[in-house]
């Protein structure tokens, strides 16, 4: 099995990297840099479990293969905190009771950021739309939309001061 060594800068940090092959994004961070946030719920691109904004883009980390990143920018939910404190769609979405085992969380919560960055203000169908790669066995969904709503509201609030 071939190794390369990549860089890619994750969560604000630059790193170098070696990692063979065949390993997906989602092993690499998991088991080369021990950032279990981002889950593994498939392995085969069907859950979303396992999201994370590359280069921006909200990704299955299990499809994109480790040596494709070379140069990329990475977010995994760790990435949320800043200064200590929660991103305000994590702050929403555990208020609005959107977290029930947990395991789809992570991957809801990348994708709601994505949303949010890209629309400010997005209507219930926007949300649905941008959730649709994120399958959810406990909550429904309706309280994770609300919590994305409420998200939006916090958002514009902090815009406006
Ligand atoms: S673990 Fe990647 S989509 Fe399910
Ligand atoms: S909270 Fe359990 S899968 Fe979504």
């Amino acid at each position: 099995m071939a190794f390369h060594k990549i860089s890619a800068t994750i969560n604000g940090e630059l790193e170098e990297i070696m990692v063979p092959s065949n390993m997906t994004l989602l092993q690499m961070l998991r088991e080369s840099l021990a950032l279990t946030g981002t889950k593994n719920g498939c392995a085969a691109g069907e859950c979303g479990a396992c999201t994370v904004l590359l280069n921006g883009e909200p990704v299955n980390s299990c499809m994109v293969l480790a040596v494709e990143c070379e140069g990329a920018e990475i977010i995994t939910v760790e990435g949320l905190l800043q200064d200590e404190q929660l991103d305000p769609v994590q702050e929403a979405i555990i208020q609005s009771g959107g977290v029930q085992c947990g395991f789809c969380t992570p991957g809801v919560l990348i994708s709601s950021r994505a949303l949010l960055n890209r629309n400010p203000n997005p209507s219930e169908e926007e949300i649905r739309e941008a959730l649709v790669g994120n399958l959810c066995r406990c909550t429904g969904y309706t309280r994770i939309i609300d919590g994305v709503q409420k998200a939006a509201r916090i958002n514009a609030v902090v815009q406006a001061r």
